[in-house]
């Protein structure tokens, strides 16, 4: 049902029962020439991988575990925003099913304040950029295994009233409307105002407003009101002393209300 669904918007679409990790197949399966848009679906992984190399826990059939493989013939600086845009086509998908979440920047998806879904963009450089972005979306209660990475409570969709938690209807849902908003993405370049997304990210985005502290990838942080995203997805961080710093990735580890 699935891979019927999505043919007209995947070159391939396969499901496993059980891999270590959906995200180190595809980057592997790119390597060996795999066509743009290639999906891989598992119903548990033994080696879930989060954001900073944290483990992703993916019991079998309480969430969706999948990952897509693009080469979207955009530069390979402009990869990031995409990010941003599977973050919103998780958010729909949730919306589809009763679920309203907020995005965390750049891409965590949060209910009341848990992580119901993470996202794992790994980018390739190259004559030919390509990206796989994998999605862990918890759809079913994970049981005992709390709190989830960067120490935020772990939550699904079916603890926050879910009105469908049927996985392949969710996963069509997802699929179809990440296709669809990348599509647009692509179009534009990978800019994320002219695709006319970015005002759907900022009407969803919980972080803006917010004071931040940002721990950026050397290690250091960074501490200052989260004042807008850019067309590239970046965060735009207002510092004390009035300067303005653009923060391409990092995880905001702290936002006080
Ligand atoms: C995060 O929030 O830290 C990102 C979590 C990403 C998890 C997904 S599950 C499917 C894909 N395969 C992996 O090993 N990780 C991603």
């Amino acid at each position: 049902r699935l891979t019927s669904a999505l043919q007209d918007r995947y070159a391939r679409v396969d499901v496993v029962e059980r891999t270590g990790s959906t995200n180190a197949d595809l980057r592997k399966a790119l390597e060996d020439g795999a066509a743009d848009r290639t999906v891989l679906l598992a119903e548990e992984q033994t080696a879930g991988v989060g954001r900073r190399a944290r483990s992703w826990s993916s019991p079998k059939g309480a969430g969706l575990y999948l990952s897509v493989a693009l080469r979207p013939g955009v530069p390979f600086a402009v990869l990031g925003s995409l990010s941003v845009v599977a973050g919103l086509a998780v958010r729909a998908a949730a919306a589809s099913v009763g679920v309203d979440a907020v995005l965390k920047w750049p891409n965590d998806v949060l209910v009341d304040g848990a992580k119901c879904a993470g996202i794992l963009a790994e980018a390739v450089a190259g004559d030919e950029p390509s990206i796989v972005l994998g999605i862990g979306l918890n759809v079913l209660p994970l049981g005992d295994v709390q709190p989830g990475p960067g120490g935020l409570p772990a939550t699904s969709l079916a603890e926050q009233g879910a009105t469908n938690t049927d996985r392949t209807d969710v996963a069509v849902a997802l699929l179809t409307g990440f296709a669809d908003l990348e599509r647009r993405w692509r179009l534009a370049g990978g800019d994320l105002t002219e695709a006319g997304l970015l005002g759907d990210y900022r009407a969803h985005c919980a972080t803006l407003g917010q004071d931040v502290e940002v721990q950026l990838p050397d290690g250091t942080s960074l501490t200052g009101r989260a004042a807008d995203i850019d067309a590239a997805g970046q965060l735009q961080v207002d510092v004390a002393g009035g300067q303005r710093h653009t923060v391409f990735a990092g995880d905001v580890v702290h936002v006080r209300p």
